[in-house]
């Protein structure tokens, strides 16, 4: 049996193998952030093909934070109900559903990748007619944002990172509702989390700001308020960007990233999702197959606390199964492969184990059997 498909325990939950589909944005909702047929056919699809979690794209934990106004959000009861019936599928397909939960910061209210991904001010709207928003940040002066207008932006204060705190849980206690196993919470790609992280993009001088443990601040008290209310027999990871690649400034690296995998470990979190880059155009990406797994690893050799997921490049199915095979990453998380292909973890399963007509689905099997 290969190590890709063995199991994997994390608190109560038993994930049938190490393969994850990556979050992955759709952009595909009208503007109230509700799920529509793509998104059961697209998660659903992936879960008929193998994958043992299917992760949801960036679930905005409020309107705000949505990064374009076509994103998933998660932030009334209402959308626990839509995305119940996805959960359900995912779940009778043998995988397992996760959430990604997002706040956008300053990288919201921009048009869809395919309108040109430009900000839409307050008082704009997209190509689609759908209206643009004041945008959330830690520091709105620290630097340009991405190329191109400047968005209207708010620096928060205590009311607005409080408001941040309360819709992480209440969308945490949404996502059980809805029938997730996982919560991830998105502290990567220059998001509100990160932006916090990042001393690129934080220059606070108040409790959020400033030290390592101020810049950190926010995130931990997200991941407390999660796990309050995410049951103890549930895991949670985290997904951050291992490292900003901006060295020629005082900037968010590997080192503190293992420092942060430590402090998470101790509040509850079971596995860090170890991304990178998407916070500065100054970013100096090296790109390549496994090109971020050099980041996981670190952080796995750092802590003993939890287990580490690797990503970014993973297109075989051996691949995968050497990073498991080697202690690189306990689990292997594949994005543009899954789009190209969404029976990859199919494929990877005859691959790499001979014949796998078993796992195929009941449907299907006639197109495998010898
Ligand atoms: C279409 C698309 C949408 C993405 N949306 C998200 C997202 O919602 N959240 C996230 O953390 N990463 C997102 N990513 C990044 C992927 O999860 C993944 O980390 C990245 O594509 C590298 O993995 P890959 O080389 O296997 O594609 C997205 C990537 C793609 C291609």
């Amino acid at each position: 049996m290969s190590d890709l498909f063995s199991d994997l325990s994390l608190r109560d939950l038993e994930v049938p193998n190490r393969l994850a589909v990556s979050p992955m944005c759709q952009y595909t909702c009208d503007a109230d952030g509700l799920p529509t047929e793509w998104h059961r056919v697209h998660l659903g699809s992936r879960a008929v093909g193998g994958a043992g979690i299917v992760m949801t794209e960036a679930t905005a934990v409020e309107p705000r934070g949505r990064i374009t106004p076509h994103d998933l959000g998660i932030w009334s009861d209402e959308h626990a109900e839509a995305l119940q019936p996805i959960t359900e599928f995912v779940r009778d397909q043998g995988g397992v559903p996760g959430i990604q939960l997002a706040h956008a910061g300053h990288k919201a209210s921009k048009t869809r990748p395919w309108d040109g991904n430009v900000p839409i001010a307050p008082d704009e709207t997209d190509p689609d007619g759908a209206a643009g928003w004041e945008v959330l940040s830690p520091s709105p002066d620290a630097y340009p944002p991405f190329p191109g207008d400047r968005p209207a932006m708010r620096k928060a204060d205590q009311d607005d990172i409080e408001g941040v705190i309360d819709a992480y849980r209440a969308a945490a206690e949404r996502s059980l509702e809805a029938g997730f196993e996982i919560a991830e919470v998105h502290a990567a790609h220059g998001y509100l989390l990160h932006e916090f992280l990042s001393p690129v993009t934080n220059d606070r001088d108040d409790d959020y700001g400033g030290s390592f443990e101020n810049r950190t601040r926010l995130v931990r008290e997200v991941v407390k308020a999660v796990r309050d209310v995410w049951p103890d027999e549930k895991p949670i990871f985290v997904r951050i960007s291992g490292t900003d690649w901006v060295e020629d400034r005082e900037s968010w690296d590997i080192d503190q990233s293992v420092r942060l995998a430590g402090d998470l470990a101790e509040l509850g979190v079971d596995l860090l999702d170890v991304s990178s880059g998407g916070l500065h155009p100054d970013q100096q990406v090296p790109g390549g197959p496994n090109f971020q797994v050099p980041l996981a690893e670190a952080v796995r050799e750092g802590t003993d606390d939890l287990a580490v997921g690797a990503v970014g490049g993973v297109t075989e199915p051996e691949q995968a199964d050497a990073l498991v095979r080697n202690g690189r990453a306990d689990l292997v998380l594949v994005g543009r492969e899954f789009l190209r292909d969404p029976y990859f973890g199919l494929r990877a399963a005859g691959e790499l184990e001979g014949d796998a007509a078993e796992k195929w689905p009941v449907q299907y099997r006639r197109a495998v059997q010898r």
